[in-house]
């Protein structure tokens, strides 16, 4: 059986559809039951826990072959990151009781990065967990496809896309949430020792003037990509509730600079196959 955290969003949804068509057990980890309800008529058993908790998920690894843990997403996380700390500590607490038998762990582009910025959350999480007992994978992809989702109103309505990654013709690696599940699967259900980093990509890299151009190509009309000055992305953050923009904007700077990138040889980059025009088109569709 493998426990799947996560599983009510995008990638760890996209992992346990594939463990299921493989025939295989999956333990969905929900912190709320209700919201799993489909999950459990795929046949899926579910168990409640919390990823900051370690109690409840010390139970719900118990027994497993292999965990998935998808680190929550926290995007303005306070100075020294306490809320990636208590999952830190709760998600290797658990894993140390329970014992699975390998684990894999998604991780992101730029973990091994060494200045501070919201990616950090993750470094530190590969900190940790390579001090575990049994075989650990860290699958660190590019940027998500679907973070396009941003955009799909104003590329809709006014035909622009604001972009922070810059210049607007730099390509980056980025990748559909249905390739990271489908590799993430893949690697639970392989057999190795020790700990690995897998890297991965979708088919090609895709600059800001690619998704206006893929953007224009899904909605019949013309798109075009617009620089967002870094002058005012702090105080446009903040104009959006965040407190603490500099870890994010640290984020985008890496990305920009080029600090935050793969580190394997670029032919040990793992390819997937989602194309962003059918990650656009999806979102695009959903949007209506
Ligand atoms: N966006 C990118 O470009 C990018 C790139 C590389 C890596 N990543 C990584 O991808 C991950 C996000 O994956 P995603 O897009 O699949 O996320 P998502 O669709 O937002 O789903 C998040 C999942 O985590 C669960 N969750 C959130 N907080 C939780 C908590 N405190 N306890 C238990 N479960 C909790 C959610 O459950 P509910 O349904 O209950 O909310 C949901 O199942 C992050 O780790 C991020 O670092 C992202």
């Amino acid at each position: 059986m493998f426990a799947i955290t996560g599983i009510t969003g995008k990638v760890g949804g996209a992992v346990a559809r594939r463990l299921l068509a493989a025939g295989q057990p999956v333990r969905g980890v929900v912190r709320d039951v209700t919201r799993a309800g489909a999950w459990a008529e795929r046949g899926c058993e579910l168990a409640t826990a919390r990823m900051e908790d370690a109690s409840s998920l010390t139970a719900a690894f118990e027994g497993a072959k292999g965990v998935f843990i998808l680190p929550p997403s926290e995007f303005d996380p306070e100075p020294g990151f306490p809320g990636a700390r208590a999952v830190i500590d709760a998600v290797s607490t658990a894993i140390v009781k329970a014992r699975p038998e390998k684990v894999v762990c998604l991780s992101t582009i730029g973990a091994q990065a060494h200045e501070s910025n919201l990616l950090t959350q993750r470094t530190l999480m590969e900190q940790a967990l390579c001090e575990m007992p049994m075989p650990v994978t860290f699958l660190r992809p590019g940027w998500f496809m679907e973070n396009a989702a941003w955009d799909v109103a104003s590329a809709r309505d006014d035909g622009v896309i604001a972009s922070y990654l810059q210049p607007l013709d730099k390509p980056v690696p980025m990748v559909g949430t249905a390739d990271v599940g489908r590799v993430a699967a893949e690697l639970l259900q392989q057999t190795w020792s020790g700990v690995r980093v897998v890297e991965l990509e979708g088919p090609r890299r895709v600059s800001p003037n690619d998704l206006a151009s893929t953007f224009a190509r899904v909605l019949g009309r013309p798109v075009r990509a617009e620089v967002v000055d870094r002058q005012t992305w702090e105080a446009l953050f903040r104009s959006q509730g965040m407190k603490y923009p500099l870890p994010r904007m640290r984020m985008l700077d890496g990305f920009n600079e080029g600090w935050i990138d793969f580190e394997s040889n670029p032919d040990e980059i793992v390819r997937g196959d989602v194309e962003l025009d059918t990650v656009l088109g999806e979102l695009v569709s959903r949007s209506v």
